[in-house]
């Protein structure tokens, strides 16, 4: 079955509780990350000042399960899908669910990057896309990300 490709902006709705946003954030893209190797999703989380990006890969109507499931979460808002496509290839294969997320510290390069990510989404996504992928073999090399 050929992979579909799902790429998606939204806005967080997550404040401050017992845990940071950043530390909900994490939590959420771990339990994701069970249950979208159960459905053969794989793909990448990116998480920027108030702002999700996510990328979804796999067979079509897994993809369109999960992406139902996703905009029907209080836990963001302001869903917008903003590209949606058939690929030969993944190209986050090894994630089922990789999580790049900013917020520690907004000057660190890691931020930076992330920011640029979001800006190219409003230029040319796939071109983000391709960034977000270098960003994240970049963050696995640093040891700031694993296979998941
Ligand atoms: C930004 C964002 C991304 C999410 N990504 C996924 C995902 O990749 N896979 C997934 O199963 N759930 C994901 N979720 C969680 C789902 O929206 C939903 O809460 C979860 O699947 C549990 O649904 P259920 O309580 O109906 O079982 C995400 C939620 C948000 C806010």
């Amino acid at each position: 079955m050929p992979i579909s490709r799902l790429l998606y902006t939204s806005r967080s709705c997550l404040v401050p509780a017992e845990l940071t946003v950043e530390q909900q954030v994490s939590n959420m893209a771990a339990r994701a990350a069970m249950r979208n190797k159960e459905l053969g999703i794989t793909g990448v989380l990116v998480f920027v000042e108030d702002q999700f990006i996510q990328l979804l890969e796999g067979e079509g109507p897994a993809v369109e399960q999960v992406f139902e499931r996703i905009c029907c979460d209080f836990d963001h808002a302001q869903v917008r899908l903003v590209d949606l496509v058939g690929v030969k290839d993944r190209m986050f294969g090894r994630w089922h669910m990789a999580e790049l997320s900013g917020g520690e510290d907004p000057a660190s390069p890691l931020d930076e990057e992330l920011r640029h990510i979001r800006f190219l989404m409003g230029v040319n996504a796939r071109v983000a896309v391709e960034k977000m992928h270098e960003c994240l073999l970049e963050c696995e090399a640093n040891g700031l990300v694993s296979p998941a």
